[in-house]
């Protein structure tokens, strides 16, 4: 078992002045969802998700020696331009990983970060963004620290990305993984996230996830929130039991390749995920008309047709369709047909799974 102790390291070998990193780092849909949490983003109930491959964070970041060690100094650029508004995020991210990351008030950084996909898409970018800071650091690490490990590197990379925003931890290595403590996945941990350890059906190799833009406005209410009313809630321990159960389930239907099965559990965390939403206090819903909508044009398709298509939702009113790249053309012919109409400016996303960040 790993505690938060195995992340601090040793004294640093090498000495380092000055230099500069670039990494991507994906964002990932997740199928048994993460809402609710513990002290020090422990999630409440473990989770999976499949990793994406074109929504994206791209991720540069430059050091140089400070004079003073006394505070965090950095410059953040979002798509070349400054942008005071992160910035207090990345700080309280810095104060959450400075304890593992000693060097961290030695340098003043240069943060660049720009997004693949549109922003205000309303598609969080907070989980590849987290997740490619988190690697840059870990490349800034290593070079202070050369003996270090690949997994140590990728581990604390999770870790550290998990101290940013919870989901950031599954966006780092793997095309599905699995975060959060849970006694059938062994090497499982709520500090970080592993990649599936076990076997994956051809069914879900390129899993194909269209995301439609449903509604791009500032959600009224933020992810931090809607976990925190978490705490509290009447259906609280029911829902983290019925997590547990779902992800024992998938871990049987990616091996069997059961699609039947794979889209019960998906369709029944989404659902429960906003239900939960309704039932917090103070409640509040984040689906749009359009939502429903979709989910309903997505069943009668499937009723009709018997295509293995289905649908799943984060915080939003996004809606993600996923289904298995052998029923591609079939399915975008139908989201052309008959869905872009509910999408805002009929905009949507083509994307599949993916492998994870990547140094560029
Ligand atoms: C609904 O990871 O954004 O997407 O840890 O507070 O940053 P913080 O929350 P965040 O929550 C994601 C919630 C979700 C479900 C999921 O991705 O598992």
């Amino acid at each position: 078992m790993f505690l938060d102790t195995d992340f601090i390291p040793p004294k640093y070998t090498q000495t380092v002045e000055k230099g500069n990193f670039k990494w991507t780092a994906p964002s990932n849909i997740a199928l048994v969802k993460y809402w609710g949490k513990k002290e020090n983003q422990i999630p409440a109930n473990p989770s999976v998700s499949f990793t994406l491959n074109n929504c994206k964070t791209i991720t540069k970041l430059a050091f140089a020696k400070k004079e003073d060690s006394l505070n965090f100094s950095f410059d953040l650029l979002f798509e070349g331009q400054s942008k005071e508004d992160f910035k207090p995020k990345i700080n309280k991210f810095f104060e959450r990983v400075a304890h593992y990351l000693p060097f961290l008030k030695d340098y003043h950084f240069t943060i660049d970060t720009e997004n693949t996909f549109p922003h205000s898409s309303g598609i969080a970018s907070s989980a590849s963004g987290m997740a490619a800071l988190a690697m840059n650091l870990m490349s800034v690490e290593r070079q202070l620290y050369p003996a270090m490990t690949d997994e140590y590197f990728y581990q604390k990379a999770s870790f550290l990305a998990r101290l940013g925003s919870g989901s950031a931890c599954r966006s780092v290595k793997g095309q599905v993984v699995a975060w959060g403590n849970q006694a059938n996945i062994t090497g499982s941990s709520d500090l970080f996230g592993v990649e599936f350890p076990y076997v994956i059906h051809d069914n879900f190799k390129n899993y194909q996830d269209t995301i439609l833009l449903v509604d791009k406005g500032e959600k009224q209410v933020s992810s931090t929130v809607g976990h925190d009313l978490m705490h509290d809630h009447p259906y609280a321990s029911t829902r983290f039991a019925q997590a547990h159960d779902n992800l024992d389930k998938l871990i049987t239907i990616f091996e069997s390749g059961d699609l039947d099965a794979f889209i019960k559990v998906v369709e029944s965390e989404a659902l429960t995920l906003h239900a939960m939403m309704m039932t917090s206090m103070p409640y509040f819903i984040l689906m749009k008309p359009n939502t429903l909508e979709i989910i309903n044009a997505i069943w009668k398709f499937r009723n009709e047709t018997k295509v293995p298509v289905c649908f799943t939702l984060d915080a939003g009113a996004n809606v993600h369709v996923l289904y298995p790249k052998n029923v591609s053309e079939k399915v975008l012919q139908f989201i052309q047909d008959e869905l872009v109409g509910y999408c805002q400016n009929g905009q949507y996303i083509c994307d599949e799974i993916g492998n994870g960040a990547n140094q560029l």
